[in-house]
């Protein structure tokens, strides 16, 4: 959303930069610099399981470092005062009158803490500075991150009395209920709940949740960035959530059985079909089969065989493209250009689709041949310049206590 502050280099996010920024814009920070806290949350990359999370299937996503920090001060007073540190805008509410969504971003915080509240969270006001990595409209989980990051400063006892989890769901019903985005857990799960160097996966319905190991002594996760400005991303979302909403109630009607697209069988989609006509019936489909194709990553990762999990990344790209229809044309030409480099292992679109990025699994040895090749091919393409960012999975969000 352009509504989010651009992002900064990875230095500005440094503690020691971090505490002399907030000190330059707030008079307490620099009177008494020993009440500066920090706390970070990472974004995300979705290693697939695509569009099943509101469906109560599988997901597997891993936090990344690129991410979203606030330095503050706390105070007893309940008024929230934010600056932005890529363009020095400051935004506040009260905490006792939080009122409605402004069209900024300063609505992830107050979204944040009007969920905090609704929770009943014991809260805090605060004096800080906002700096992220993240690339904003991106696919990333900015606003996720943002979130997380605002529950750990907000929070009186974040971590203690409230576990990461039941944070991602309070920041869930924040994006839900206050900003208006009709979103699953997996984007705040990722951030609230990441492990250092391993994907996660989550059971949507059970919400019990799993580290699952990745092959990062040979290989890294590579996100490439379209360049691509997303459009129509939330209407466009909440009319694929309500079509498979209307698949499983349609099930449903005559299978008691089936409360969500999680519970439809492959042998159940021809009826399906029957029943809801062509393009929700595609809909299903890609969840029905993505699923399985989440089980079918996490057997082949433990089996150490990449070249299933490359077959499984492209059938899940296919299925996004062709029966849920999220992918642009600047996502195919990434995977199609990703897919001509020996040593790329696996690639496909990542996140809720319409641009964004992609996700690609690369030996160590090759991520200069795929730049090399995205940064030849793609512009020619497309007319966009791409950006390529080698990341490594991180631990979710929390306090920054280095340094
Ligand atoms: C967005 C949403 C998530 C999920 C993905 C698609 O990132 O916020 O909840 O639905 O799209 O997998």
């Amino acid at each position: 959303m352009s509504t989010r502050p651009p992002a900064a280099e990875p230095a500005d996010l440094a503690p020691g930069a971090m505490r002399a920024a907030l000190a330059a814009v707030e008079p307490r920070a620099a009177a008494d610099p020993g009440t500066i806290r920090i706390v970070r949350a990472p974004g995300r990359v979705n290693l697939i399981g695509e569009h099943t999370d509101y469906n109560l299937g599988f997901v597997l996503p891993a936090a990344i470092d690129l991410e979203i920090r606030i330095a503050f001060v706390p105070t007893d007073d309940g008024r929230v005062e934010l600056v932005s540190g890529a363009t020095g805008e400051r935004a506040r509410f009260d905490l006792n009158t939080i009122g409605q969504r402004r069209g900024s971003w300063i609505d992830y915080v107050a979204g944040t803490a009007w969920a905090l509240a609704e929770a009943g969270v014991a809260m805090r006001g605060l004096r800080g500075i906002i700096v992220s990595s993240l690339p904003t409209a991106s696919g990333l989980s900015s606003s996720a991150a943002l979130e997380l990051a605002s529950a750990w400063a907000l929070a009186d006892a974040p971590g203690g009395d409230v576990a990461p989890l039941a944070l991602a769901r309070i920041c869930q019903r924040a994006e839900n209920g206050y900003v208006g985005v009709n979103c699953g857990l997996m984007d705040q799960f990722a951030s609230a709940c990441g492990v250092a160097g391993a994907s996660v996966l989550l059971d949507c319905r059970s919400l019990d949740f799993r580290s699952v190991a990745l092959p990062l002594v040979t290989h890294t996760l590579v996100v490439i960035h379209t360049g691509s400005t997303r459009s129509l991303t939330t209407s466009q979302y909440n009319v694929r959530r309500a079509q498979c909403e209307a698949a499983a109630a349609a099930l449903g009607a005559e299978n008691p059985g089936v409360q969500s697209l999680r519970d439809v069988t492959p042998a159940m989609l021809p009826r399906m079909r029957d029943l809801v006509g062509d393009d929700v019936f595609r809909r299903s489909r890609h969840i029905v089969t993505e699923n399985g194709r989440v089980v079918e990553t996490i057997d082949a990762l433990a089996a150490g065989d990449l070249a299933a999990v490359g077959r499984l990344w492209a059938a899940s790209h296919a299925s996004l493209r062709d029966d849920f229809e999220v992918v642009s044309p600047e996502l195919d030409a990434l995977v199609e250009i990703a897919a001509t480099v020996p040593g790329v292992a696996a690639a496909r679109m990542t996140g809720a689709g319409f641009g964004g990025c992609t996700i690609n699994l690369v030996e160590r040895g090759a991520v200069d041949a795929l730049t090399d090749r995205v940064m030849a091919d793609y512009p020619g393409r497309t007319g966009l310049m791409p950006r390529v960012y080698a990341v490594d999975a991180v631990a979710g969000a929390g306090f920054v206590t280095e340094g």
